[in-house]
């Protein structure tokens, strides 16, 4: 899929927030090495660069548009950026493992997570972030909009299904039988977005993005005129803004010996 990380970027506040939410229950305090897997244009992984200075951090991204994003707009001498695949991540030699919005575009990431739970060093710190909003309407609608009428056959098979991501309790799970200490919790973010059509903005630059890479410009152009519709009458425009409630699960697993 063709990320486009201006797009992205365009909610950075609201984006960045369960990263830092997320960072700060991981504990450790001088790791050598630090991998953040699916780091996008790598924004936040410098935020881990500038929290631990004397660690040597790594962003791995699969998207080439990314990982040129993240190169050209950082130059800390403890941060560099590779072009990979999480899935090929070799577990082990890493104090922190971060993962942030990137493990719902990967099926059957649990089974990763165990691998990489298991591998954990003593002292080692792994964390978690995945969007629960599979269900939510933002979600929904895209789902039964791809999957009706001239789009049915032309989306078959283009969207993730509402279970992308599992349960708290499953990835509580998951950092419990690799002999972890655990902390798992969900937030729902009320987010305030400014703007007309600002739901379909927010999700043009993620949710959207492989509906619209099926698509020629002419049927992308009315597969949003269409859903835009849908997504005004789910979230309208108040006074203060569009409100997009966004429900994020969070999971750190910390060995502690
Ligand atoms: C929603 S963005 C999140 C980026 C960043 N972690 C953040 O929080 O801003 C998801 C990222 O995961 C990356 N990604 C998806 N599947 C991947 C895979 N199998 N290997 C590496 N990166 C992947 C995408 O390229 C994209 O940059």
């Amino acid at each position: 899929m063709r990320w486009d990380p201006g797009l992205y970027g365009r909610h950075a506040g609201h984006r960045g927030r369960p990263f830092l939410d997320l960072l700060a229950r991981v504990g450790h305090e001088a790791p050598r090495s630090v991998v953040d897997l699916g780091c996008g244009s790598g924004e936040l992984t410098e935020v881990l660069a500038r929290r631990w200075p004397t660690a040597q951090v790594v962003g791995i991204d699969s998207s080439a548009e990314m990982v040129g994003a993240a190169r050209r707009r950082t130059a800390l001498p403890n941060l560099r950026f590779q072009l990979g695949d999480l899935r090929n991540y070799e577990p082990g030699a890493d104090d922190v493992l971060v993962t942030n919005a990137a493990l719902q575009w990967v099926p059957g990431h649990q089974g990763l997570l165990a691998r990489w739970a298991a591998a954990l060093p003593v002292g080692g710190w792994l964390a978690l972030q995945v969007p629960g909003n599979f269900s939510a309407p933002s979600h929904a609608l895209l789902r039964s909009h791809a999957g009706s009428g001239q789009w049915a056959s032309r989306l078959r098979g283009v969207l993730r299904h509402d279970d992308a991501v599992g349960e708290p309790i499953d990835y509580l799970g998951i950092l419990l039988a690799a002999g972890l200490e655990a902390d798992v919790w969900e937030t729902t973010y009320e987010q305030v977005l400014p703007g007309e059509d600002a739901v379909l903005d927010w999700v043009r630059g993620a949710a959207l993005r492989s509906v619209l890479d099926a698509l020629s410009e002419d049927e992308a152009a009315e597969f949003e005129a269409g859903y835009g519709a849908l997504l005004r009458e789910a979230y309208p425009r108040g006074e203060h803004g569009t409100v997009f409630g966004f429900r994020r699960i969070f999971a750190v697993g910390h060995r502690t010996g």
